[in-house]
């Protein structure tokens, strides 16, 4: 009798360390996958009701939406020319990183499409995993899963000259403030952001 109660528990405690360390690996490779990056449809099919600030709609009127297109404008080649790039400005690498989303392709989902430049996820990360229903609505759920968290304007700007800087070739002394003005898109419009 004695030996069977000892044999139970040493079974019941394998059998815990063995589903322990299963699950432990399990979360952390739910943490290392790396977001992908689902493209504008994927985040805009939720967020284009006027009711809301139909941010769709202020991003698809900005210059964020046309940043490719720029790339195979006249002015584009010329200065891809005086730059010396062996390509066109709209493959090269020195132009896209601040026109459009470049990532690993292994991190372009399927959805992904480069021809719309500065996205959603150039501001609020790649999206994969805080796009559903259940994890958007809870702001909190949606940063742990790699929702870019802004904690004031002045974390906003820091986005902001991440591309608006002088390594731009067109590059114009950024005021936050008006250019802010330019592409805000709030809930709610009675609410100064
Ligand atoms: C399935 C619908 C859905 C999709 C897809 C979706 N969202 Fe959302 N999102 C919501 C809902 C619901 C909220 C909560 C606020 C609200 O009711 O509008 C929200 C809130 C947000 C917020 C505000 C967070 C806060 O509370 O400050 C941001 C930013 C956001 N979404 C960005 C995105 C981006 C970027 C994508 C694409 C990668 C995306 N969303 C895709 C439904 C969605
Ligand atoms: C990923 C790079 C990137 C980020 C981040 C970015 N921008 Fe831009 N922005 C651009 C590019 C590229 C253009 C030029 C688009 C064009 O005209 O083809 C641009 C153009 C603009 C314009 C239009 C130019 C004008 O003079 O009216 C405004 C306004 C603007 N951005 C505001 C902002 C603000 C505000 C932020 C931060 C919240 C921001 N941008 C973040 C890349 C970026
Ligand atoms: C560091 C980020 C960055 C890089 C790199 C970059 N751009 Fe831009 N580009 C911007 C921003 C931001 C704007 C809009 C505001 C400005 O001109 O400062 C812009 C605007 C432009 C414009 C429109 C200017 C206007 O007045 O309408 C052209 C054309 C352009 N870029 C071409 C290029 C080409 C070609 C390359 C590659 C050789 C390139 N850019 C590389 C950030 C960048
Ligand atoms: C140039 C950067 C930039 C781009 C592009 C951008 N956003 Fe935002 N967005 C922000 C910032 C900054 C805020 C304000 C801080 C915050 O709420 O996280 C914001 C706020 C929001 C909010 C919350 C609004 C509120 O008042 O609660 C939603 C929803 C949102 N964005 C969705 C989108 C969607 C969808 C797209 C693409 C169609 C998009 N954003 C494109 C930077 C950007």
């Amino acid at each position: 009798m004695k030996h069977l109660i000892t044999f139970i528990m040493l079974t019941a405690f394998v059998i815990l360390l063995v589903t322990s360390a299963f699950t432990q690996e399990k979360t952390e490779k739910v943490k290392k996958a790396p977001n992908k990056y689902v493209g504008v449809k994927g985040c805009s099919m939720c967020h284009k009701t006027d009711a809301k600030g139909n941010q769709l709609k202020v991003w698809s009127e900005s210059a964020h939406a046309k940043a490719f297109t720029t790339l195979t404008s006249e002015a584009s080649a010329k200065i891809a020319k005086e730059k010396g790039l062996k390509k066109p400005a709209s493959e090269s690498p020195e132009c896209l990183s601040c026109h459009a989303v470049t990532a690993d392709v292994k991190l372009l989902d399927k959805t992904f499409d480069v021809k719309e430049g500065v996205t959603c996820e150039s501001c609020h990360g790649a999206g994969s995993a805080y796009k559903t229903m259940a994890v958007m609505k809870d702001k909190a759920k949606a940063i742990a899963a790699g929702m870019t968290e802004y904690k004031d304007e002045a974390a906003i700007e820091k986005q902001c000259i991440t591309c608006h800087n002088d390594k731009s070739p067109t590059y114009k002394e950024f005021k936050f403030k008006e250019m802010w003005a330019k592409v805000k898109h709030a809930a709610k419009k009675s609410e100064p952001k």
